[in-house]
């Protein structure tokens, strides 16, 4: 089924009125297009637990860091559509810059805490972008539940805080990273990797997996941290922005996963950023 794409507010809210004056499930998935396996993971899980469900496509400036990394960010509008069309989707908001940010747009959502840390030091302004644009999402839909991929585990954490401290009624669902036959996790922007890059990637889940097997038989993390890192950097991995353990609630820093943790990563191969991050035992 071809799902009716909207691109302004008006047209949105038109499509979910019925739906809300019904007191019907509405689900959101928010995704920047370029949809892959891991998107489709969270088209299901919505379908499965909603009796509506949006899929948006928005490639938001508000959270790139330059312009190259704006421009080069894959659009991929018709393919998307047509990879919808099997999960019977009942609208695509596909809105326009100016739609989302008319002339004289000034309020920014800022969540602190969840934000020092991680991509919100090396990415400055990202998740205030994002934290902005997803509150946006969320009044336009109307949705009562979202659906995002642990892949971004911080992003996660900072949309539930988001919509908890600004009263948005709405149930914040994490669904598990999809990971391709190799191990990397799906991205859209695995897109941007050359070929022997590519094959290289999966590399730093493995380096995660070590640490966390490491852990789990008692080493230090210290220990394993430095061991990872010399790995990585042998392999062609030029730059690892962080390797660290935090926890999963507040990201605080841990040295041994005394509580529900993860470890998280980011690192540069051949031009690209990779993230990533897993699950430990507690
Ligand atoms: O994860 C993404 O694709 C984006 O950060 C999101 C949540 C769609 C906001 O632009």
């Amino acid at each position: 089924m071809i799902a009716p794409i909207v691109r302004d507010i008006a047209a949105l809210r038109a499509q979910s009125e019925p739906w809300v004056r019904a007191g019907a499930s509405i689900g959101v998935v928010p995704t920047m297009g370029a949809l892959h396996d891991g998107h489709l993971s969270l088209v299901a899980a919505a379908k499965a637990r909603c009796e509506h469900v949006i899929v948006t496509i928005f490639v938001n400036p508000k959270q790139f860091n330059t312009p190259e990394d704006l421009a080069n960010y894959p659009r991929t509008e018709g393919e998307d559509a047509r990879k919808l069309e099997r999960f019977g989707v009942d609208a695509i908001y596909v809105p326009d810059g100016d739609v989302m940010y008319p002339e004289g747009f000034s309020t920014t959502v800022s969540v602190t805490g969840l934000t020092d840390v991680m991509d919100g030091i090396y990415r400055p302004g990202h998740f205030e972008g994002v934290a902005t644009v997803v509150a946006k999402l969320f009044t336009q839909s109307r949705a009562t539940d979202a659906f995002f991929g642990e892949k971004d585990f911080q992003q996660l954490q900072v949309v539930r805080r988001m919509a908890c401290d600004l009263d948005i009624p709405i149930t914040v669902h994490g669904c598990p990273t999809i990971r391709e036959m190799d191990g990397l996790a799906m991205s859209s922007r695995n897109l941007l990797l050359s070929d022997r890059a590519r094959i290289k990637a999966p590399i730093l889940f493995e380096e995660l997996e070590k640490i966390a097997d490491g852990l789990a038989a008692g080493a230090p993390f210290a220990d394993l941290h430095s061991s990872a890192i010399a790995r990585l950097e042998k392999a062609g991995f030029t730059k690892t922005d962080y390797l660290e353990l935090r926890a999963n609630d507040d990201l605080a820093l841990l040295e041994a996963p005394t509580r529900p943790a993860r470890l998280f990563a980011a690192s540069w191969l051949a031009g690209v950023r990779i993230i990533d991050n897993i699950a430990v035992e507690s």
